[in-house]
C-alpha cells in the first residue's frame, strides 16, 4: 500500500514536471504502457490472497485514475503553451508599412504602345517587328516609291555612310517598311501592327528626330474600304475610352495606297483643353487606305487574289493627347521628375476587360 502512495506521489511530480508533449509522453508509457510501472503492479496481482488482491486492486485503480487524469490535465496544459508559442512566433504586425511602391515608372510611349497592340491583339492582329535600319528597298522602293519619286525629299532621310556599291543603309523613315518584311516573310493573309521607332532630319517644337509609329497591315480575299473604317472606329473608341468618336475620312495621297485617305477625329477645344470625340474642331491623327497593286506586286502577291488596307500612325502625339502632355520634347529628356508625373506604374499592363487605362 505504502509503495502505490509512493509511487503515485512520485508519478504526479514527474506529470508536473514534464517540459514538452514528448516528454509528457515518456511519462504515460513509463506508467501506464504495455510495461509501465502500474501495468506491471497490476500484472501482479494474479498471484496474491483474495482479501489482499480485492483492496489493493482498488488502491492501484484509484491511483491509476488519478495519474491517467494528471497526464491529461497536463496534456492539455502544455498543448496549450505550444500553441500560444506558435502564434507568438506566427504573429504579423500589422501597424508596419507595407513594401515600399517600385520607384521605376513606364514612359507613356510604352504605356500607349501596350494600351494600342492590346486593343489590335484583342481584334486578331499579331505584332510585328522589323529593323530601325532599312535599305531602299523596303524603306522606300517596294512601298511604290521609286528612286526619283519626289515622296523621297519629303521624308528627309538620315542615311549612313555610302557603301562600296554605292547604296547607302537609312534610317527608317516609316514603320511601313515592316509591311513589306512581313509580306515577304510568309503567304497571305496577314493581319499585323508594327509598333516602332521612325527617324527624320526634323526639329522642333512639335518634332523630334527620333519618333514612334505605329503602322497596321491587314491582307486577305475580299477586303474593302469598309473594313478600314471599322477597324479604326473600333480602335479610337477603345484608345480614348469614350462611348463615341467622330470621325472623318479625307482624301489623300500615298504612294503605297490607292486610295489613299487622312483621318481627323473629332474634338471639342473650349475651355483651354482638348475633348477628344465630339466637338466642332478636327485632329489628324493618321494616314491609311488600300494596299496599292504595286506593293502587291513587288512581294509577289497577286493583287487579282489578294487585297489589303494599311495604315499608320504617330505614336508620340495620341499619348500627348491621351495623356494631356504638353511638350513633345520632353519625352526624350529622360529626366526623372517628368517620368515620375507623367509615367505609369510597372505592373497597370494595359487590359481591355478592365478598362484600358484605368
Ligand atoms: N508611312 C506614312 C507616313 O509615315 C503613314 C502611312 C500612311 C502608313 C498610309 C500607311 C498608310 O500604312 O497606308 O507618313
Amino acid at each position: 500500500m505504502q509503495d502505490v502512495t509512493k509511487l503515485e506521489t512520485e508519478l504526479l511530480a514527474r506529470i508536473e514536471a514534464a517540459a514538452t508533449l514528448d516528454a509528457l509522453e515518456a511519462e504515460r508509457v513509463g506508467a501506464l504502457g504495455r510495461k509501465g510501472r502500474i501495468t506491471e503492479l497490476m500484472k501482479g496481482l494474479g498471484g496474491m490472497e483474495a482479501e489482499a488482491r480485492k483492496s489493493f486492486a482498488a488502491e492501484l485503480n484509484r491511483t491509476k485514475d488519478r495519474v491517467a487524469d494528471a497526464l491529461a490535465t497536463r496534456k492539455e496544459a502544455l498543448a496549450a503553451k505550444a500553441l500560444d508559442a506558435r502564434l507568438a512566433g506566427e504573429r504579423i504586425d500589422i501597424t508596419l508599412p507595407p513594401a515600399p511602391e517600385p520607384q521605376g515608372r513606364i514612359h507613356p510611349v510604352s504605356q500607349v504602345i501596350d494600351e494600342i497592340t492590346e486593343i489590335f491583339a484583342a481584334m486578331g492582329f499579331t505584332i510585328a517587328e522589323g529593323p530601325d535600319i532599312e535599305d531602299d528597298f523596303h524603306n522606300f522602293t517596294a512601298l511604290n516609291i521609286p528612286p526619283d519619286h519626289p515622296a523621297r525629299q519629303m521624308h528627309d532621310t538620315f542615311y549612313l555612310p555610302e557603301k562600296p556599291d554605292g547604296s547607302r543603309l537609312l534610317l527608317r523613315t516609316h514603320t511601313s517598311p515592316v509591311q513589306i518584311r512581313s509580306m515577304q516573310a510568309g503567304p497571305p493573309p496577314h493581319r499585323i501592327v508594327v509598333p516602332g521607332r521612325t527617324y527624320r532630319i526634323d526639329s522642333d517644337a512639335t518634332h523630334t528626330p527620333m519618333f514612334h509609329q505605329i503602322e497596321g497591315l491587314v491582307i486577305d480575299r475580299d477586303i474593302h474600304m469598309g473594313h478600314l473604317k471599322g477597324t479604326l472606329a473600333e480602335f479610337c473608341r477603345a484608345f480614348f475610352e469614350v462611348e463615341r468618336v467622330n470621325m472623318r475620312f479625307r482624301p489623300s495621297y500615298f504612294p503605297f495606297t490607292e486610295p489613299s485617305a487622312e483621318v481627323d477625329i473629332g474634338c471639342d477645344r473650349s475651355g483651354g483643353q482638348i475633348r477628344i470625340g465630339e466637338g466642332s474642331d478636327w485632329l489628324e491623327i493618321l494616314g491609311c487606305g488600300m494596299v496599292h497593286p504595286k506593293v502587291l506586286e513587288a512581294v509577289g502577291i497577286d493583287p487579282n487574289e489578294w487585297q489589303g488596307f494599311a495604315w499608320g500612325m504617330g505614336i508620340d502625339r495620341i499619348a500627348m493627347l491621351k495623356y494631356g502632355i504638353p511638350d513633345l520634347r520632353a519625352f526624350f529628356d529622360s529626366d526623372l521628375r517628368w517620368l515620375r508625373h507623367y509615367g505609369f506604374q510597372a505592373l497597370d499592363l494595359p487590359r481591355l476587360g478592365e478598362g484600358l487605362s484605368r
